[in-house]
This record gives C-alpha cells, structure tokens and sequence, in this order.
C-alpha cells in the first residue's frame, strides 16, 4: 500500500518535504491553518505546486485548512511550522484522539516537552533543522540545498528499533539518531547563526530593506568570532549533559556533506547559504523564533548547568533592545518547558545519554 503522511505547515520547508516525498511515492496531505494561507493560499487556487531548483517540475498536492483530514489521512503527523506556530497548531491537534499516532516536529526546539504536558500522543519525535534550504514566493518553491542527513529525537528513552525504522522510511535522507530531545535541540544550530547574523548586520538590513547576502555578505571575521563564543556555551551545556556536541561549522558540514573549514569559509562558498538574501527588516524569525525557541532555553539550561551563559545572555538581551520584546519572558524557559522544578543533577539524569545506557 501507498505510503500516507500528513504535513502540518504549509510553508516553504513543508511544500519541499511535501513535493519530495510525493515524487517518490508517498501519498501526502498538508495542512495549512485557515489564517496562514500565504503560501497555501497560491497553491489551492492553481491545483498544484510549482519546484524549481533541486527539485524541479509541477507537483499536485493536496491542501486542507481542517485538522481532522490530517488526524485521519494518516497515523503519521509531520510538523513543519516555526516553533512559533507550534502552540496555534498543538491547540488545533489537541481535539483529536492521538494515541495512534506520530508526531515528528521539524524543527522541534524542545516541542516534545511542551506538546507531552498538553497532550497523550503515540510517539512525538523533534529534529534539528529542517531537510531542505528552500524559499517561496507566489506559489512558486525554491530548493536551494537538500540535507544529506539531519539529527532526530524521541522524548521516549527506550525506543523500539523497528519504530525508528518506520521513521527512517519516511525520509529520503539519513536520520542520525540522538539522545534526548535536549540534544536534538542543541543540534539546531540556527542558534548559534541566525540572531547573530541579523543583530550585527542590522543597520545594514533596515537601510537597504535587506538588498545584501545574508552569509556572503554578512558573516564576516568577527561575526564569526561572536557566533564561535555563543557555540562554546552550546557546546558546555551538551557536556554537561556528557555529550560531546560538535561545532556549528561541524554540525553544518555532517548534515550537507561540506567539508568547509570555518564560518566564514562556509559563508563565502556553501551554495546552499551563499546566495540568500538577507531579510527585508529584523522582525524575522531568525529572531523572532530563534532568540526565544532556542536561545531562551540553552540560556536557561546552562544557567541551571552552573555554566556561564553571558555570550548568550548578550544575544538575547541585544535582541530585546532592538524589538522592545522581552525574550527571556516570552521564550521557551524552563517554566515554559516544565522543567524548573528539576534540580541540576534531575536534570542531567533525566537527559544525559549516560542514564538511558546510551554513553556512545
Ligand atoms: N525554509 C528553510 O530554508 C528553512 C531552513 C532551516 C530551518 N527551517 C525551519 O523550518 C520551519 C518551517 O520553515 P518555513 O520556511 O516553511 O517557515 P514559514 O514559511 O515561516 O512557516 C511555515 C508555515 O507555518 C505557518 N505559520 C506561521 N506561524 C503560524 C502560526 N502561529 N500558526 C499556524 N501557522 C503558522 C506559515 O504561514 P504564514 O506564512 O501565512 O504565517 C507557513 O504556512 C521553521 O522552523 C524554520 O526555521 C526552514
């Protein structure tokens, strides 16, 4: 029998899952919520999705805004809205029975903790990072890169292999699987590149709406040299947890298969990164999802971790300046996550690979 997922998120990460997964068999529905029709919207009306770049051609998808067709189409539930939008459609989710079911958040940002308190769910799984480096406009899918793997989790500790199999065989990429979906979460190295890279070139983005490269043109030497003592907080926090977390720039190379040697060689040369244009203003959810969805909570782990957190600490309140919004409340902290009650050692022995057998 076909294979049948559903897509919740109708965005540019989710058209491209979408579009991949159709053209090798799989039979998708995607859901996008009836007020967030702004790439779904040209969709519906045309019947169909038009790809270009490494996914090429016209693809037929079929497009609901009723959360039942998704709870119904199929057991497997994939959810490609920024962290941002999770809530909006955990609500939706909620009405349904889904014990039966998967859900697999891309990214997750620590979802699972969140959606676990709300909800009984069969399996809730997070990634990293979404699989493919895409834009939208008009209707029109852009893929600009595919990953050749990306990082997932289970929030269960002992999870089946044949589960994990099912979950692999529906990814047309290598699925590398971590610990925790702390860890998972510490993967998401969009942390570590995006605030940054938008805080220290903001003046450049508001006068020019954003008519520069993002990577190319604004990861320069010290850019990196910040973004390089974000990720040694990062990187504390997974040992702490006795993980040893690559770097940015190592994450980055394992899931596209690059070999580039740091930031700003990465910046100058990925092809998937270096041709994208910076965003028209700051307002953007390389801010607006990733200070308080990730940041928030690393900032808050290493804090609890006994780790000094002041390089990430710099980013979030730099970004409070800049927007007037007060991330640290708004984000995901330990309250937001249901974690503020476990102490530091609870901590490690509910996340660390060590305590589930798993020391790799
Ligand atoms: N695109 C990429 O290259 C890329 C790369 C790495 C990671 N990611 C991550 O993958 C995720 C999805 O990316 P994307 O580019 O597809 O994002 P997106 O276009 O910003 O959002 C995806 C979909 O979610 C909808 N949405 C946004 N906020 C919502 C809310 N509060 N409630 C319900 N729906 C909401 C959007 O609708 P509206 O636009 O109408 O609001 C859109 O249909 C994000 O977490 C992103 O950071 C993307």
């Amino acid at each position: 029998m076909q294979p049948k997922v559903s897509i919740v998120g109708a965005g540019p990460a989710g058209f491209a899952l979408a579009a991949d997964l159709e053209r090798s068999g799989t039979n998708v529905l995607i859901y996008s919520h009836p007020t967030h029709l702004r790439h779904a919207g040209y969709v519906i009306k045309n019947g169909y999705l038009t790809a270009s770049g490494i996914i090429q051609g016209s693809v037929s998808l079929k497009v609901t805004c009723d959360m039942s067709d998704v709870v119904h189409f199929s057991t497997t539930i994939i959810l490609t809205v920024p962290s941002t939008g999770q809530e909006t459609v955990l609500q939706e989710m909620k009405k349904f029975c889904l014990r039966q079911h998967s859900i697999i958040a891309i990214p997750g940002n620590l979802f699972a903790l969140i959606a676990d308190a709300e909800m009984e769910v069969g399996h809730i799984f997070e990634t990293n990072l979404s699989p493919y480096s895409c834009r939208m406009n008009e209707g029109s899918l852009i893929v600009l890169g595919k990953k050749s793997r990306f990082f997932i989790a289970s929030l269960e500790k002992d999870l089946c292999p044949t589960v994990k199999d099912k979950i692999q065989g529906i990814f047309p990429m290598e699925l590398k699987w971590c610990s925790s979906v702390i860890e998972v979460s510490l993967l998401n190295v969009n942390g570590v590149f995006h605030p940054l890279m938008m805080l220290m070139n903001a003046g450049r983005i508001e006068s020019t709406s954003g008519d520069f490269l993002l990577y190319h043109d604004g990861l320069t030497r010290s850019v990196a040299n910040a973004m390089i003592a974000v990720d040694k907080v990062r990187i504390q926090i997974g040992e702490a947890f006795g993980l040893r977390l690559k770097s940015a720039i190592e994450v980055s190379n394992e899931c596209y298969g690059h070999t580039f040697t740091d930031l700003v060689d990465l910046a100058q040369n990925s092809k998937p990164h270096n041709k994208l244009k910076a965003p028209a203003d700051i307002e953007n959810r390389n801010i607006s999802e990733d200070v308080p969805d990730l940041l928030v909570s690393w900032h808050d782990l290493a804090e609890k971790l006994g780790i000094d957190a002041s390089p990430i600490k710099a980013v979030i309140i730099l970004a409070y300046m800049a927007t007037g919004v007060d991330y640290m409340k708004t984000g995901r902290n330990l309250q937001k996550l249901h974690l503020e009650d476990f102490s530091r050692n609870e901590l490690i022995e509910r996340f660390s690979p060590i305590s589930h057998g798993l020391r790799r």
